[in-house]
Order: structure tokens, then sequence, then C-alpha cells
């Protein structure tokens, strides 16, 4: 600079001084291109772009992602065509593109306004909703009535631009904020509730509420919280004593003695992720088979109605004594396992020399309901009246088997999968074996989940959780969707 002669040094300042003129010119042009191709070619292009065209999906050509639509939500999916692209500067405004759309929405990934269907404002639910319709909402906007529920975005859970991986996944990972913005506070956002608040799973979450029978229907249910290590109970009238029959040493059954394991009985469902019902036919009549006399060592009444096993009884008891069968008296090859402990009477026949075939049947069908059989499992008792009419139990005396809970889930607000959870043993879980009542809930509670689980958080040795592991959204039992759509159309989003 010192060797440059002054009058230079000074015409330089001047030049650079001057608005546009000068040096300058290069960058301004450069400036300007870039504006032209990265802003208003964009603009132009975005405006001139028709939206897209809704409701289309037979129009050829267009296809949903790679492996379609899963048939859950196929139904409620609209799938429109992608719009046709103005010619000269066609797909511009993808030059915007935060980074790759996720794989189930490349076929618009030259179509943003397929979801920014006007530019400079963010996302809104209802480009969403367009091809999304009947989303299933988070609770009952009828009995719910929350401010921040209409305020909450599809986008801010569902981010895009963030790889080609699913959504649903990616999402998984990082819904845990948006969870605890209401649920961290819901005690006072919405007092009604009877929801605890939840921020993290490691160490602010409350005991899990089980939901339980409270009778035999299928809508006898109640929600229960756990309540320390204290075993729950339901009611259930059937009689199962999980020890009895886990016993280490092994019970007895008609080829001697035999060990049961846990999948003896519950056995895993066609996706493993629950356990088909146990049944008496499946699962205990091999055992405690439903014989009823010594004189036909080989029959069985039916297991079901009672007026089908008293008719069963009546019936053979008559056929016995009309064809003059031959009662053989032998020792039965597998006698009934008398299961009452310390009760163990010899099987019987109640073919007597009278001729009396009903009071024959009322005695066999006494000891079957009363002592032997259906009493073992069952809260059996006596009813007046008569029976079935128009069948053969019509004259016999009643008796009434309490009816058994249907199976139900256990924790409807969270998702379990026991083919995930196969690398551990089911005691570690469940107190099975040192069960004596049907009537013990025999579920894990937060502490168990918390020894392999931690929050969101990483912690050495266990499993990162964030809510959406174990939580849905979406929850199929409130489908008001539509009601959504009015609610932006009322109300517009606020901070957009
Ligand atoms: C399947 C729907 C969808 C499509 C198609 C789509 N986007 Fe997005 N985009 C989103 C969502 C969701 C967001 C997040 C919005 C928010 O957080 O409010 C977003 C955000 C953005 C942002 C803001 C960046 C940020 O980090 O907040 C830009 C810019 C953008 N998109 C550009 C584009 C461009 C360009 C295209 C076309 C190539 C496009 N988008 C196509 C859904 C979409
Ligand atoms: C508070 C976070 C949150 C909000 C808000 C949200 N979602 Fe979801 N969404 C989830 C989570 C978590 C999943 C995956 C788990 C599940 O529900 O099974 C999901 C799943 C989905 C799925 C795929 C599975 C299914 O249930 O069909 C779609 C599609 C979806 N959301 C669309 C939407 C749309 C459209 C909106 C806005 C109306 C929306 N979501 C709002 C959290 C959210
Ligand atoms: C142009 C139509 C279209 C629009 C607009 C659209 N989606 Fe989708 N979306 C699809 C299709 C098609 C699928 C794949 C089929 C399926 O999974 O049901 C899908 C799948 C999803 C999934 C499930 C992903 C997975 O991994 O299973 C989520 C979540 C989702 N969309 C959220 C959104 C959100 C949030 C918006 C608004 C920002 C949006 N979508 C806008 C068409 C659309
Ligand atoms: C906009 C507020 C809001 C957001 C965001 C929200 N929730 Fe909720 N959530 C509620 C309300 C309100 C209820 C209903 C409480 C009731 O019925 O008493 C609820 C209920 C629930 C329940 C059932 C509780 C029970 O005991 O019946 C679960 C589980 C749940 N939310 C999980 C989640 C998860 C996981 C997310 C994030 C993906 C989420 N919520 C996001 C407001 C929200
Ligand atoms: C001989 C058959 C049989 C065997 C073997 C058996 N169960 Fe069960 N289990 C049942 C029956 C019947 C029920 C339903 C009645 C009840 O709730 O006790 C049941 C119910 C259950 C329930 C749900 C009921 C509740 O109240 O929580 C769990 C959990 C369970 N069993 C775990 C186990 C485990 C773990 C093992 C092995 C250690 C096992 N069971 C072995 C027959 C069996
Ligand atoms: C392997 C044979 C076997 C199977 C299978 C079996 N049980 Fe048993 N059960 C027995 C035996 C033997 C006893 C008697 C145990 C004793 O008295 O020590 C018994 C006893 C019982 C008792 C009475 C226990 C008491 O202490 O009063 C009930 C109730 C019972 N079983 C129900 C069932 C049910 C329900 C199933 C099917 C889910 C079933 N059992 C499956 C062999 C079996
Ligand atoms: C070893 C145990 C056992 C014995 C003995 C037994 N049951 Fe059952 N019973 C069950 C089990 C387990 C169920 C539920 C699952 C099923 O239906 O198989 C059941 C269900 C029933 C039901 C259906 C109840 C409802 O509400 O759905 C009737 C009716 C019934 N039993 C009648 C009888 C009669 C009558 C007898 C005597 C002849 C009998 N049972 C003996 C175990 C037994
Ligand atoms: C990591 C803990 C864990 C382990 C290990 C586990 N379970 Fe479970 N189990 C659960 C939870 C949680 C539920 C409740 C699921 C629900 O209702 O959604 C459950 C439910 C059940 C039920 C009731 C199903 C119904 O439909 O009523 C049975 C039966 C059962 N488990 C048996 C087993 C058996 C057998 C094993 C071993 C093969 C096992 N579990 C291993 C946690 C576990
Ligand atoms: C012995 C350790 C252990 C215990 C106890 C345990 N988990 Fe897990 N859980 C795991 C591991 C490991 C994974 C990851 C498995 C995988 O990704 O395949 C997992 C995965 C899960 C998942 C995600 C499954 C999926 O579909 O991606 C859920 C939900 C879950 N656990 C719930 C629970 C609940 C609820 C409890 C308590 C009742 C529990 N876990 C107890 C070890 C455990
Ligand atoms: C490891 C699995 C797991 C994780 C992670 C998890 N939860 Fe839960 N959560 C459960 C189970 C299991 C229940 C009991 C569900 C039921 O009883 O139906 C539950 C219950 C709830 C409830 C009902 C609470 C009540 O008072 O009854 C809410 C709300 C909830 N969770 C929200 C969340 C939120 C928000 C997050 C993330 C911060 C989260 N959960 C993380 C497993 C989990």
């Amino acid at each position: 600079m010192k060797n440059l002669p002054k009058d230079r040094i000074s015409s330089e300042i001047a030049r650079l001084q001057k608005p546009i003129a000068g040096r300058r010119v290069g960058s301004w042009f450069l400036f300007l291109l870039f504006l032209l191709a990265f802003l208003v070619i964009p603009v132009v292009a975005s405006l001139r772009t028709p939206s897209s065209d809704v409701g289309a999906t037979s129009q050829p050509g267009i296809h949903p992602p790679a492996g379609g639509a899963p048939a859950t939500s196929a139904q409620n999916l609209v799938v429109p065509r992608v719009s046709p692209r103005w010619s000269v500067f066609g797909g511009a405004d993808t030059y915007w593109n935060p980074g790759r759309l996720s794989t189930v929405h490349q076929p618009w990934a030259g179509d943003c306004k397929a979801c920014h269907s006007t530019p400079f404002v963010r996302v809104q639910d209802n480009d969403c909703l367009v091809c999304h319709k009947n989303m299933h909402e988070h609770v009952s906007r009828a009995t719910v009535t929350l401010d921040e529920l209409h305020e909450t975005r599809c986008a801010s859970c569902h981010r895009e631009h963030k790889g080609l991986f699913g959504l649903a996944e990616q999402n998984k990972g990082f819904v845990g904020h948006e969870c605890a913005s209401c649920h961290q506070t819901i005690r006072t956002l919405y007092p009604a509730t009877r929801t605890g608040n939840v921020s993290d799973f490691a160490d602010a979450h409350p005991a899990f509420r089980l939901q339980l029978a409270t009778g035999a229907g299928p809508t006898a249910l109640e929600r229960i919280r756990q309540d320390g290590d204290v075993m729950l109970s339901e009611k259930n009238s059937l009689k199962f004593p999980h020890d009895v029959h886990l016993s280490a040493k092994g019970i007895r059954s008609p080829d001697g003695k035999v060990t049961l394991k846990c999948d003896s009985c519950h056995k895993p469902d066609s996706n493993g992720k629950n356990f088909l019902p146990v049944t008496m036919k499946d699962n205990c009549q091999y055992c405690h088979a439903l014989k009823f006399d010594l004189a036909a060592p080989d029959r069985q009444v039916p297991h079901g109605p009672v007026d089908q096993v008293l008719s069963t009884l009546r019936e053979f008891y008559s056929y016995v004594r009309v064809n003059g069968v031959a009662v053989t008296r032998q020792e039965m090859k597998n006698p009934i396992v008398m299961t009452r402990p310390g009760e163990a009477e010899p099987a019987k026949t109640f073919i007597h020399d009278n001729n009396d075939v009903r009071s024959h049947a009322i005695a066999s069908a006494t000891e079957l309901f009363e002592k032997t059989s259906c009493v073992v499992c069952h809260d059996v008792s006596r009813v007046a009246g008569p029976g079935l009419s128009a069948t053969p139990a019509q004259d016999m005396p009643q008796w009434k088997i309490a009816p058994v809970p249907a199976a139900h889930a256990w924790m409807p607000k969270a998702e379990f999968d026991h083919s995930r959870h196969r690398a551990s043993r089911c005691t570690e879980c469940h107190a099975a074996v040192s069960s004596h009542k049907a009537t013990d809930v025999l579920m894990p509670t937060i502490k168990q989940c918390r020894a392999c689980h931690a929050g969101e958080k990483p912690v050495v040795n266990k499993v990162t959780s964030d809510c959406g592991l174990c939580h849905g959204f979406h929850q199929p039992e409130f489908s008001a969707a539509s009601a959504l759509v009015q609610l932006h159309e009322l109300k517009p989003v606020r901070d957009q």
C-alpha cells in the first residue's frame, strides 16, 4: 500500500464509494442472478403450480409409495395426483428443500405444494389432512376441552425433511418434548383428569393404572392404579391356583407326574405379541376330565351350558336302562383327577337297581356339579325352577355357573409386545409361581420396566425410552379428525 501512488488510492476509494458502478458491478450482477434463480423463479414457479388434485386416486401412473399403504390406514388415505409442473421453471421451488423427505412422502418430493399449500406459511394441519383423512384423535374432544389440544400441530410432532426412513419410526425419537408440553402439567391444565403428570419415564411417570375386571361382562372394567408392591386383585369367578400347577415337584396327570411350564397353557398368538386365551378344552381337560360314571369310563359330559350337561346325564341313564346295557364296575384306567385336596374319593357309579332313571341322573349331576368337577373350577350354585323346556333336562334340579370374565387388555393406553421381551423369563415380570388365586393380578409394576428402560436420557445398559416407544398418539377409539378440520376452519392456527 505504501508503494502505491497517492492518486490511485484516492481514485480507488472514490470508485468504491459510488453506489452501483465500478468494481461492484460484478457483485451486483451475481447477486441479481442468484436472486432470480433461487427466489424469483422459485416463487413464480410455486405460484404458477396448481395445487395437488386431491381425490384422484384412480389416476393411472400415480402410485402410493413402494410397499403400498398398510391396510389399517389405507381407507383413511387419499392419494392425490402429483401436480403437473409449470414447464419452463418446473420444480424450481425444490431448491429450498431443507432435507430429504421420508420414504412415504417421496412421491411428492417434487411437489412442495402438496404440504406447503401457501408459500412462506408453516405447514398447516389441513395440508396433512388433505391426504390423511379421519386421523384418530388423541382424546375425545366431546369430553375433553383443552385449548392446547386445538393448538397442537401435526408438524410439531411429525417433522419432515429428516431423511428417508419411516416417519412414524423417526417420530418415536423426538415426540417426548411434545408430549410433555401437555403432560408435564396436565393436572393444572386439565383439573378434571385422573391422569398423573408425566415428563420422563425414568423418574417422572406415574405408577400404572391397570384395567381390571369388576364383573363378567365385556364392559365391567375399571382402571386401578398399582400401589407400590401390593398385589392388586380383580373379580374372577374362575378358580385357578398357579402355584399348585407350577409346583417344582410336578403335578399328577393321567400319564403320571408332569412338570408344567408357562407355555403348557400360554401359547403365543400369531404375531407373538400376546397369548391365546386359556381354555378348558385345550389346557385343563386332559387332566380334569369331565367323566361322570364308573360304568362309562370313557364318556364325558360336554363342557358348557348347564342344560347340555344335564341333558347328557338324563339321556345316558335312560339309555342304559332302556337298552339293558351291561354295567362294568372295573377300575377306571384314568380315574377322574379328584381335585379337592384330601377328597380323592374313588370313582363310583350311580346306576342302581331301582328303575327311577331320573334319580340316577340327579345323583350323578349333584356329584359332578357340587363335588368332583364343575365346583373345582367354578362358582356353582343351585337355583330354583324348571330346566330349559323341551330338553331332557327340564325335570332335573338346576345349577348355575357364575360367568367367567372375558380376556381383556390390561394396559390399554400403552403398547407392550412379548415378542420383543423373549430374552426375559416370564417370571421376571409375572409372579405366577407363588400365586394361589385367579383373582391375583400378576402384572408387572413400573419398577420392573425401569430395571431395563431408562427415560429420554441414555443410561448404560438400559433401553433409552421416549414416550413414543410405549405410547401412540392417535387413539383408535377417538375418531373425530373431521372435527379438527372444522376447528381449524373456525380458529386459525396460532403462531403461524
Ligand atoms: C409431506 C409433506 C411435505 C412436503 C411434500 C414438503 N415439505 Fe417442507 N416441511 C414439511 C414439514 C412437516 C415441515 C416442518 C414444518 C414446521 O415445523 O412447522 C417442513 C419444513 C420445511 C421448511 C422449513 C425448514 C425448517 O427446518 O423448518 C422448508 C424450507 C421446506 N419445508 C421446504 C420444502 C420444499 C422446498 C419442498 C419441496 C421439495 C417441501 N418442503 C416439501 C412437510 C413437507
Ligand atoms: C403429539 C404428537 C403428535 C401429533 C400432534 C400428531 N401425531 Fe401423528 N403420530 C404420533 C405418533 C407418536 C405416532 C406413531 C405411533 C402411533 O400412533 O401408533 C403417529 C402416527 C401417525 C401416522 C401413522 C400411523 C397411523 O396412526 O395411521 C400418521 C399418518 C399420522 N400420525 C398423521 C398425523 C396427522 C395428520 C396429524 C395432525 C392432524 C398428527 N399425526 C398429529 C404423534 C403425533
Ligand atoms: C399428498 C398426500 C400426502 C400429504 C399431503 C401428506 N401425506 Fe403423509 N403419507 C402419505 C402417504 C401416501 C403415506 C404412506 C401410506 C401410509 O403410511 O398410510 C403417508 C404416510 C405418513 C405417515 C406414516 C409414516 C410411516 O412411517 O408409517 C405419517 C406419520 C405421515 N404421513 C404424516 C404426514 C404429515 C404430518 C403430513 C403433513 C405435514 C402429511 N403426512 C402429509 C401421503 C401424504
Ligand atoms: C395438547 C395436549 C396434549 C399433548 C400434546 C399430548 N397429550 Fe396425551 N392427553 C392429553 C389429554 C387432555 C388427555 C386426556 C386425559 C383424560 O382423559 O383425563 C391425554 C391422555 C393421554 C393418555 C391416557 C391417559 C389416561 O390415563 O387415560 C396417554 C397415555 C397420553 N395422553 C400420552 C401422550 C403421548 C405419548 C403424547 C405425545 C405423543 C401425548 N399424550 C401428547 C393431552 C395431550
Ligand atoms: C395349567 C395352566 C397354566 C399354566 C401352566 C400357567 N398358567 Fe397363567 N393362567 C392360567 C389361567 C387359567 C389363567 C386365567 C385365570 C387367572 O387369572 O389366573 C392364567 C392367567 C395368567 C396371567 C394373567 C392373569 C393375571 O391376573 O395377571 C398371567 C400373567 C399368567 N397367567 C402368567 C403365567 C406364567 C408366567 C406362567 C408360568 C410361570 C403361567 N401363567 C403358567 C393357566 C396357566
Ligand atoms: C397336568 C394335569 C393338570 C392340568 C393340565 C391342570 N390341572 Fe388343575 N389340578 C391338577 C391336579 C393333579 C390337581 C390336584 C392338586 C392337589 O390337590 O395337590 C389340580 C387342582 C386344581 C384345582 C384345585 C386346587 C385346590 O387347591 O383346590 C383347580 C381349581 C384346578 N386344578 C384348575 C385347573 C384349571 C382351570 C386348569 C386349566 C387351565 C387346570 N387345572 C389344568 C392337574 C392338572
Ligand atoms: C378344570 C377346570 C374346569 C372344570 C372342572 C370345569 N370348567 Fe367350565 N370353564 C373352565 C374354564 C378355564 C373356562 C373358561 C374358558 C373356556 O371357556 O374354556 C370355563 C368356562 C365355562 C363356561 C362358560 C362361562 C362363561 O361365562 O363364558 C361354562 C358354562 C362352564 N365352564 C361350565 C362348566 C360346567 C357345567 C362344568 C362341570 C360339568 C365345568 N364348567 C367344569 C374350567 C373348568
Ligand atoms: C418384560 C415383562 C414381561 C415379560 C418378560 C413377560 N410378560 Fe407377560 N405381560 C407383560 C405385560 C406388561 C402384560 C400386559 C399386556 C397388555 O395387556 O397389554 C402381560 C400380559 C400377559 C398375559 C395376559 C394376556 C391376556 O391376554 O390377558 C399373559 C398370559 C402373560 N403375559 C404371560 C406371559 C408369559 C407366559 C411370559 C413368558 C413367555 C411372559 N408373559 C413374559 C409383561 C411381561
Ligand atoms: C429385562 C429387560 C426389560 C424389561 C424388564 C422390560 N423391557 Fe421393554 N424392552 C427391553 C429391550 C431390550 C427392548 C428393545 C427390544 C427391541 O428393540 O427389539 C425393549 C423394548 C420395549 C418396547 C418397544 C418394542 C417395540 O415394538 O419396538 C416397549 C413398548 C417396551 N419394551 C415396554 C416395556 C414395558 C411396558 C415394560 C414393563 C412392563 C418393559 N418393557 C420391561 C427390555 C426390557
Ligand atoms: C417403557 C414404556 C413407557 C414409556 C417410555 C412411557 N410410558 Fe407412559 N405408560 C406406560 C404404561 C405401561 C402405562 C400404563 C398404561 C395403562 O395403564 O393403560 C403408562 C401410562 C401413561 C399415562 C397415564 C398415566 C396415569 O396417570 O394413569 C400417561 C399420561 C403416559 N403414560 C404418558 C407418557 C409420556 C408423556 C411419556 C414420555 C415422557 C411416557 N408415558 C413414557 C409405559 C411407558
